[in-house]
């Protein structure tokens, strides 16, 4: 590592910091989000041609970690239209590329994986990489399966985007964050409802009190083993998961 390389890493944390105190502009990012998701505007990008229903700041944020821990399994709940998966199946193909994990695969599980979004993730060219699960998440079948292809991985990322109420997301971080790997991180998707209007969700079984942060929250309370990356969050500022980045520690 250059000495101008870690000079400029060194600014960084200290600019990074101050974002993450910079309460007008913490307050601004919130009110624009607000509307961001009036207009549903996590629906309104692909990767490599298939719908991803993310913040372009949270898939920059989650190149960095797959960069970061070259994870060779990589863990996701939550398919909807496949483009996440083909986003992990493309990230792992690069560190590959670039003499990484050669056979590193991705596992996504879904409660009702759609016969034409199976048909375009199994028709893409990254589908080399990626295995898929259908059925509940929490169902105890579908956890022992995960957990079995988990077996004998050596960096394992867990990634959690399936239904958001908190029992749902603290059984899922019971069920797949003691497979992350010490040093990789198991990221909960959509903590950023805890912060929102409750009028915001009328037709879903979340919303403040009850989402992925408070599932967070409780589990963290009995497993010092991960900690928030609040570094990641005062980076971002704009992210759906404030608190979720979650590291493994030890
Ligand atoms: C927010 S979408 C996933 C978005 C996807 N990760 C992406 O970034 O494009 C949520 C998905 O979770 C799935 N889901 C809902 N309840 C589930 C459960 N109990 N187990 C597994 N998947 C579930 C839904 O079918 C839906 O496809």
């Amino acid at each position: 590592m250059s000495e101008e390389y870690k000079q400029f890493k060194h600014e960084c944390v200290a600019e990074i910091a101050a974002q993450g105190e910079d309460v007008e502009a913490m307050a601004k990012t919130r009110a624009w989000m607000d509307d961001a998701n009036r207009l549903k505007y996590s629906y309104h990008f692909e990767w490599l041609g298939r719908p991803i229903i993310q913040y372009p700041q949270d898939m920059v944020a989650m190149q960095e970690i797959i960069w970061r821990v070259q994870p060779d399994l990589i863990i996701e709940t939550g398919i909807a239209h496949g483009g996440s998966l083909i986003f992990m199946a493309s990230m792992l193909e690069l560190n590959a590329a670039c003499g990484g994990p050669a056979d590193a695969r991705v596992l996504g599980i879904d409660i009702d994986i759609r016969a034409h979004n199976r048909a375009a993730i199994e028709a893409h060219p990254m589908s080399r990489r990626i295995d898929m699960i259908q059925g509940s998440s929490i169902a105890p079948e579908i956890v022992d399966q995960v957990r079995a292809r988990a077996q004998g991985k050596q960096r394992v990322l867990v990634s959690l985007d399936s239904n958001h109420t908190h029992a749902h997301v603290l059984a899922e971080l019971e069920a797949y964050a003691p497979l992350t790997s010490v040093g990789s991180y198991c990221v909960a998707f959509d903590t950023v409802i805890e912060d929102m209007p409750a009028d915001m969700f009328p037709d879903r079984p979340w919303g403040p009190g009850d989402n992925p942060k408070t599932a967070v929250w409780e589990y963290l309370k009995n497993h010092p083993e991960f900690e928030i990356d609040k570094q990641m969050d005062h980076k971002l500022l704009i992210s759906v998961a404030p608190d979720g980045y979650l590291k493994r520690v030890r």
